[in-house]
This record gives structure tokens, sequence and C-alpha cells, in this order.
């Protein structure tokens, strides 16, 4: 399974890919209006250094708007991968964009039929969100496991499954059991992957121990 960092803060971004775990970055509006910096001088920032997928999301709702924005975003770097909402508008765009062999990346997924509908729109991926259908009382994962039936079902459909909208550890190991490809995952909640409190519990007992020994490897 591919992680994704779901962030536009480079400083984030730069420390996490040096970890070797992260392999491609998604973007959308409100991150970037989070980091307070220039979209454009945020994607050439970040596609210096990652060498995966990085998701870009128009903000045009027209056909039109979203293919001239889709063409100029995909100029940047050629990892940009293009997000569209997952409206009737979008589908064509990503449908369109398949044809010029730009990677998409639809968004705002909150039902199977949605992902199905996607995936024969020949998106690349599939963005459905689960911390916000757990939000509104719904089982996001619940939604993950029936993407995942429909796609295991028609092996021509070639849309990756990416769980976004990740709130916890447990939406990443059940995306992994679930068999998702990728999951965009925040920065907080990749760091908490590695942080367990036993690892740091036994670490601080081998060095007080190692510190009651007066030696030193250097
Ligand atoms: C990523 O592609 C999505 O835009 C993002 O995961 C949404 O997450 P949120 O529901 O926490 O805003």
């Amino acid at each position: 399974m591919k992680f994704f960092l779901d962030t536009a803060d480079t400083d984030k971004i730069r420390d996490l890919y040096s970890t070797g775990l992260v392999d491609g970055v998604t973007t959308n509006p409100s991150l970037i209006a989070k980091s307070g910096k220039d979209f454009f001088e945020t994607l050439r920032e970040i596609s210096s250094f990652v060498a995966g997928p990085i998701s870009a999301e128009v903000t045009s709702t027209s056909l039109d708007g979203m293919i001239k924005e889709g063409e100029k975003l995909s100029k940047i770097a050629k990892n940009i991968v293009i997000k569209l909402p997952l409206t009737k508008d979008g589908l064509k765009a990503s449908n369109f964009f398949y044809t010029k062999k730009i990677s998409t990346n639809v968004t705002l997924c909150f039902s199977p039929a949605q992902a199905l509908i996607a995936a024969k729109s020949h998106a690349s991926y599939i963005s459905p969100f689960v911390g916000r259908l757990d939000d509104i009382g719904e089982n996001g994962m619940d939604l993950i496991k029936k993407i995942k039936a429909i796609y295991n079902n028609y092996p021509e459909l070639q849309t990756k499954i990416l769980v976004a909208s990740i709130r916890s550890l447990d939406h990443v190991i059940e995306s992994a059991i679930i068999g998702a490809d990728v999951v965009t995952i925040p920065p907080n909640v990749l760091e908490m992957l590695y942080d367990h409190p036993l690892t740091k519990k036994g670490l601080d007992a081998f060095l007080n121990d190692w510190k009651s020994t007066n030696q030193s490897i250097l």
C-alpha cells in the first residue's frame, strides 16, 4: 500500500519524505489556504523533491474551466495528478484527461455508485472520504470495502482506491486489511504510525541501563 501525505506544508513534507515512507502528496484548496502560500509555488516546490504523484485540485466547476486549469496545472511537472470533483462535469473532465494521458484523482467520493462511475470515466484514482462519513455517523471504512469488492469484480476498471479524509491509525490499518491501493495521511497520523508507548518506555529503560555502565560507543 502506498502512503501519500495529505498536506501542503512543504516543511512537513520535506521532513517526512526523508523517512522514505512517503510515496506521493495530495493537496486540496483548504490545505493550500491553511498553508498561506502561493498554490503554484507550493506545487513547484513539492515537485522539486517528491518523485511520486502530487495531486493538485482544480477550482472551476465547469468542464471547460476544469480542462483549462488541469492543463495549466499538469505543465508544472510530469508527476502532477489533476484532482477533479465528483460531478458530471468532473467525470467528463476525467474522461478527457484520460484521452490526453494525464493522470486524475476524482475527489469527494461518498458512495459506491460514485466510485463505480468514476472508474468508468477512467479516473486514475478515486478518493473516498472516510473521516467525513464517520463524522456524520456513517462507517467510512464500509465504503472502502464496497468499492474494493466492486473494482475486484471488474478487472478492466483500472482506477486505484486512494483512501482520503483519514483521521486515525485504525483508518490506515483497516485500509491495508481491505487492500486499498493508497492512503493519504495527514502528518500527525503518519507520526502515530511509528509512535508507541512501549517503544518509548523500552528505549528509556535501555538508555538508563546503558548510562549506568559508563561506556560509550563512539
Ligand atoms: C485528500 O485528498 C482530501 O482532500 C483530504 O483527505 C480531505 O480530508 P479532510 O476530510 O480531513 O478535510
